[in-house]
């Protein structure tokens, strides 16, 4: 019996976790596993009516729980920042989920923006550390407000941190069985502290790998590459920053961001599974919204609780789903189906 804590979260976020919801209770069914769903109503609303974000005493309650189900933050009428910091920043870091994995998987009837690259070329997964880096917040202002204001933002690089993100890498290249290459993206040419720790870590750390090919990149032409050949990755890990501004140029080349998810992932704790999109307020309660990355997030929350057939089976829906030919495109409103509509056809095929 898995205890499932869900948060829907603000704008689409509740419409496309209902259908995650869905196809979950489908699978659970033909997988043969229970679960209980304790949800909770944190977000943007909650935080207009009562100030309140993410209680301390509810993050010390998730710890006994076995994951979690996140939809989206983000409220146009709450600065930017406080959801984000408050709720998901904090239950990342609060339950030290250190992995933020990101598979970047073209699947079959979708249409990449990159000319000529189809399935076989557009299939790696992105190990972004999750829980350092210019994430954690550490810095602050002198003279604000005036000429002469100085702002500043540390990268914080801890040698435990760079070292279990590094390690959940190579572990992750040697489980997949692909192309036994994994890159470091990483700007060590110009980050000559930050990322050399990250570059000697790799290195020893890789010395464990031998049948694992150890590639190092520059970020910036990571970027270049994932567009212009993305069939030379199989895993790429990086950087908390670098991660974020990767992974969306990945989800775009998968499809975009009605087909990406991402896992939260503390391998001996709590994960929190997620649609890599937003809160996307202009289509909220439109029932227009695309929930296949929110069910690709099931699909990721399956894997990590080792229910492999659940996590399968909602991979091969999700393949025909797509290849029914009923999906026109992946983006919000031009599906030519509703959000539930497109939940239920995908629970047909669980
Ligand atoms: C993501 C998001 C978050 C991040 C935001 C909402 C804080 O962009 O999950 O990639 O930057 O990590
Ligand atoms: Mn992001």
């Amino acid at each position: 019996m898995y205890k499932i804590a869900v948060i829907p979260g603000d704008g689409v976020g509740p419409e496309v976790v209902a259908e995650g919801l869905k196809v979950l209770s489908a699978v659970a069914l033909r997988a043969n596993f229970k679960y209980e769903i304790v949800e909770y109503d944190f977000g943007g609303e909650r935080y207009l009516k009562t100030g309140e974000v993410l209680p301390d005493s509810v993050l010390e309650e998730l710890k006994g729980i076995d994951t979690i189900y996140l939809g989206a933050v983000g409220h146009p009428e709450v600065q930017t920042g406080i959801l984000e910091k408050g709720l998901l920043l904090k239950l990342r870091f609060g339950l030290d989920q250190y992995i933020n994995l990101r598979p970047v998987k073209l699947y079959p009837g979708v249409e990449s923006p990159l000319k000529d690259k189809g399935p076989e070329d557009i299939d790696f997964v992105v190990v972004r550390e999750n829980t350092e880096g210019l994430y954690l917040g550490v810095g602050g202002f002198t003279k604000k407000g005036t000429p002469d204001e100085v702002a500043v933002q540390e990268m914080i690089n801890t040698r435990k941190g760079v070292e279990r993100c590094i390690r959940y890498a190579f572990e992750l290249t040697k489980r997949r069985k692909k192309r036994m290459r994994l890159t470091l993206c990483d700007k060590a040419n110009v980050l000559t502290y930050a990322h050399d720790l990250w570059r000697r870590t790799f290195k020893e750390v890789g010395e464990e790998y031998p049948q694992i090919e150890k590639d190092y990149a520059l970020v910036d032409a990571v970027c270049m590459w994932m567009v212009k050949n993305p069939e030379y990755f199989d895993v790429i890990v990086t950087c908390n920053m670098f991660g974020d501004i990767i992974t969306d140029l990945g989800a775009i080349i998968q499809g975009g961001m009605g087909i990406a998810a991402g896992a939260n992932i503390n391998p001996k704790g709590v994960s929190m599974f997620e649609p890599i999109h937003g809160s996307a307020p202009k289509y909220t309660g439109k029932n227009v919204i695309n929930p296949l990355a929110a069910i690709a997030a099931v699909q990721m929350m399956l894997e990590v609780l080792g229910e492999e057939k659940g996590a399968q089976s909602i991979e091969r829906a999700i393949i025909k789903t797509l290849t029914s030919g009923k999906i026109k495109d992946l983006s919000a409103g031009k599906m030519g189906l509703s959000t539930k509509e497109a939940g239920d056809l995908v629970a047909s095929f669980v």
